[in-house]
């Protein structure tokens, strides 16, 4: 369902052709959890905001669904159904939390509907619902409202960038069920965490902007505790 093809971005926004990602080369399955995980500044950030369009590669290509989206914007992209959370939340001074919950929806929802929404995320639907999306909100909670827009998208391709950043350790096991409850999308996640590791079907090891290692995660598991990587597989 995404191939990406010789993928590259160098940056020279602070040093000249910084070499962030280099010929990188994944195929994705459809219906599959792939975790992306490596040490900070592997480049898998960069790699998931090239997938979105947040960021224009500089050499290969990305192939979504036998379409070639390389030129594509995030809002082209986004209609095809690829869907994007951040590492660091965005807010939106003067927007309520039910305003974009419905955006992302592209419908409106009732207070049921809102409710159901933002209590798979943990949060109680009465305290936020007409709360504004700014930056009142702990980074927690601006993690769970990124995490339930992207659930009301419905996205084919849904993309997680650090989702258990901020979040206390009741919630995380709620992130866990929510990742389970989206088997039956494609799912790339950002992460470090064992238990996120652990529901992947697939894991991908960037190391210097390069694919260190990509296979099942049966296979790769070992292959970073082999390696001493405890802290990259630390559990919470
Ligand atoms: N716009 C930029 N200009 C210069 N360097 C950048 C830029 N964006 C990211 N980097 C650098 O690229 C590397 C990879 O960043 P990133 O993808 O955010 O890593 P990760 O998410 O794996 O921690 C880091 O060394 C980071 O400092
Ligand atoms: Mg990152």
């Amino acid at each position: 369902m995404l191939e990406i093809k010789n993928l590259s971005y160098f940056s020279n926004e602070n040093n000249p052709d910084k070499e962030i990602l280099n010929d990188i080369n994944l195929t994705l399955k459809k219906n599959k959890t792939y975790v992306i995980t490596g040490p900070n500044g592997s480049g898998k950030s960069t790699l998931a905001k090239l997938i979105m369009g947040i960021l224009q590669p500089t050499n290969g290509s990305i192939i979504f669904n036998e379409k070639d989206i390389t030129t594509y914007s995030i809002n082209e992209r986004a209609k095809l159904g690829i869907s994007y959370a951040f590492q660091t939340p965005v807010t939106f001074k003067g927007i309520k939390i039910k305003d974009i919950l419905n955006i992302a929806s592209g419908t409106q929802n009732d207070f049921g509907q809102i409710c159901d929404i933002l209590s798979k995320v943990g949060l109680c639907a009465k305290d936020y619902i007409n709360r504004p999306l700014d930056n009142t909100l702990s980074g927690g909670e601006l993690k769970r409202i990124e995490i339930a827009m992207t659930l009301c998208r419905k996205s084919i391709l849904n993309i997680f960038d650090e989702p258990e950043a901020g979040i206390d350790l009741w919630s995380f096991d709620n992130l866990i069920d929510i990742f389970k409850s989206l088997k039956s999308c494609t799912n790339i996640i950002v992460s470090h965490q064992k238990k996120i590791l652990d529901l992947s079907d697939y894991i991908i090891v960037l190391k210097n902007g390069k694919i260190e290692k990509f296979g099942k995660k049966d296979e790769v598991i070992p292959f970073l505790e082999n390696k001493n990587c405890a802290r990259l597989v630390r559990s919470i």
